[in-house]
């Protein structure tokens, strides 16, 4: 396992579209031990591909007592509900505010095995989940901030590019 190298605010590869996994190989296997690894040494509670430089749709999520999900392709097919939560993301360093999202979601993907997985969540994962598929279509959670906390956050954004 390495750890791998996170990509910042004014990346480019953090405004792509990520593009589908057709084959869940041994480098599929392998970036997602890495991404676990790099999420552990980093801190956060999920990691996407793009903020490693990597603009393949996979994501990983930490459950807590569940352990680590790694989801491959994605998709919410059904959202509920509205939680206002703090985020931050371990790409836009030291900027946290309040985003609105939906509060409960489940999401289907391929797990590791190639296997079609449905996951429920609500709350705090929800939020986890909702913001690291943001990440595979190029959005960050400062995109789904209101105009006004855009505003105070200008001048913090302005230093990182
Ligand atoms: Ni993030």
């Amino acid at each position: 396992m390495a750890i791998l190298q996170l990509k910042k605010y004014g990346s480019p590869v953090l405004r792509e579209k990520a593009v589908p996994i057709n084959n869940i190989d041994t480098e599929i296997e392998k970036l997602a031990n890495d991404m676990i690894e790099t999420m552990y040494v980093e801190g956060g509670v999920g990691l996407a591909a793009p903020q490693v430089g990597i603009s393949k749709r996979i994501i990983i999520i930490d459950t807590g007592e569940k352990g680590i999900m790694v989801l491959i392709n994605p998709v919410i097919i059904k959202r509920e509900g509205e939680i206002k939560e703090e985020e931050g993301c371990l790409s836009v360093p030291g900027i946290y505010s309040i985003v609105r999202r939906s509060s409960s979601v489940t999401v289907e993907a391929l797990d590791l095995k190639g296997n079609k997985v449905q996951v429920s969540q609500e709350g705090f994962l929800a939020v986890a989940l909702q913001h690291e598929i943001d990440h595979l279509d190029g959005y960050l959670f400062i995109d789904r901030l209101s105009p006004a906390k855009r505003l105070m956050i200008k001048d913090q954004l302005k230093e990182m590019k």
